[in-house]
């Protein structure tokens, strides 16, 4: 019997998680996403060449891999379709890596269109959502009107696609939100009967009958900070995002979970709206997105930058049972004379070592400083050669957060990565 390994994000997204899943794909002979959307830009860079995987898992790349769109995915045909050029133009196969579960929800145009009405009616409470459909398609999930994958091979899909349509039209029009909800419609039908020129899988069947046999990558988009449950709520994203999402997501039990790889940036980082303790608002805050080119691989917005959290990331690694850190970016505080973490919050003035609540409550960071190691990290290749300030850096982290920091990446290419 092998186990589903997991790799989650645990901050608020983009933590490097594409780079880190090609990287361990070649250790996975599958790949599977189990939950989120396009949503999701995971970066992957390779032999010279730059991918941005929004629903195809990041094994893609690796020879000899499957990669699984699980359950509790969010697909878009239409999004999906356009990656899938892509990979091909690249000298792969989709068809033959990329199994879709039957129990997919469906992305629908006038999902699209909804999440932007409603992000146009909340005004300042805005969720800064990333206008791909996601929250819609979960709420329709949930309050069990969605469309599935596997709807699309039977004889009624395009009277439920009709309905679905019709409601989506009137919640729009109660928002007094102007569009066209026909524009993208007929190609969308059309990209939705392609998708049925994959192998449609019973995916709780299939993950389970191949980790009877092979081990299995689970990759996890956005991050636990934007978690439905355990995130800095309403400013999350719809989905599970940590660990639980991947039983669900995929149709294993927990005792079939084995390693969980946690990833975080050595700097935090935040797109869309919502509280941010650590949050620069200086020059110090735009060297961070200078140097660590923090803009969105999906929406190319600026993202918020700050200091490292370790209240939050103590937190994440306990909510994901994390066994084993990955930390990323290291190297873009190369040249900080001093580098801040946060050990703890002083929350309405009292200190506290936990996430709270109220998350919109007055948060004030509490700070260590170390001193910065002035060494370029992005050449180094093994441990021997850290400096002894960055040693000391990750000795600390690894002691507060209770957990070994195994692998370092200091460079985004697959070879920029240190293992311990
Ligand atoms: P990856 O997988 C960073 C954020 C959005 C918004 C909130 C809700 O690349 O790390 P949604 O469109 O999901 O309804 O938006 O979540 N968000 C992400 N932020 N990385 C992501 O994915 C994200 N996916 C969603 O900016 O604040
Ligand atoms: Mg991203």
């Amino acid at each position: 019997m092998a186990k589903i390994d997991v790799v989650l994000g645990l901050q608020w997204g983009d933590e490097g998680k594409g780079k880190m899943v090609d990287v361990l794909a070649g250790r996975y002979p599958a790949v599977a996403r189990f939950q989120g959307g396009p949503n999701a830009g995971h970066s992957l860079y390779f032999e010279g060449q730059h991918f941005v995987a929004r629903s195809i898992p990041s094994g893609i790349f690796r020879e000899g891999s499957t990669n699984i769109i699980g359950s509790g995915v969010v697909l878009d045909p239409v999004t999906f379709r356009e990656e899938c050029a892509g990979v091909e133009k690249l000298g792969i196969n989709p068809y033959e890596k990329i199994r879709i579960s039957k129990k997919a929800h469906l992305i629908l145009p006038t999902h699209k269109l909804l999440d932007a009405a409603q992000e146009a009616a909340a005004g300042k409470g805005k969720i800064g959502s990333t206008l791909k459909g996601i929250g819609p398609t979960y709420t329709d999930k949930i309050s069990r009107h969605g469309l599935r994958v596997g709807d699309i091979l039977t004889p009624d899909f395009a009277e439920r696609f009709a309905k679905a349509k019709a409601r989506h039209i009137q919640e729009i029009k109660n928002l007094n939100f102007e569009c066209n909800p026909e524009e993208h419609e007929a190609e969308w039908m059309e990209a939705a009967q392609w998708l049925t020129k994959f192998e449609l899988i019973d995916c709780e069947y299939y993950v389970n009958e191949w980790i009877d046999e092979k081990p299995m990558l689970a990759e996890g988009a956005q991050g636990t900070l934007l978690d439905i449950d355990y995130g800095s709520y309403p400013f999350v994203t719809s989905s599970s995002t940590s660990v639980g999402g991947v039983c669900t997501g995929l149709g294993v039990a927990p005792t079939r979970v084995g390693k969980v790889y946690g990833i975080f940036k050595a700097y935090c980082t935040r797109v869309g709206s919502g509280p941010f303790p650590t949050e620069l608002f200086d020059e110090t805050g735009e060297k961070i997105r200078q140097i660590g080119h923090e803009f969105g691989a999906v929406t190319g917005r600026p993202r918020r930058c700050g200091w490292l959290d370790l209240v939050a990331l103590k937190y994440t690694v306990m909510v994901d049972g994390v066994t084993d850190l990955i930390m990323m970016k290291s190297d873009c505080l190369d040249t900080f004379e001093t580098i801040k973490v946060c050990v703890a919050y002083k929350v309405n003035g009292v200190e506290t070592d936990h996430f709270p609540f109220d998350t919109q409550a007055e948060i004030e960071p509490v700070y260590k400083e170390f001193k910065g190691w002035n060494t370029a990290l992005s050449g180094i290749r093994s441990e021997a050669e850290f400096p002894k300030e960055f040693k000391e850096y990750i000795d600390f982290m690894e002691q507060h957060v209770g957990v070994p920091i195994k692998i370092i990446s200091v460079g985004p290419d697959r070879e920029a990565t240190i293992e311990r």
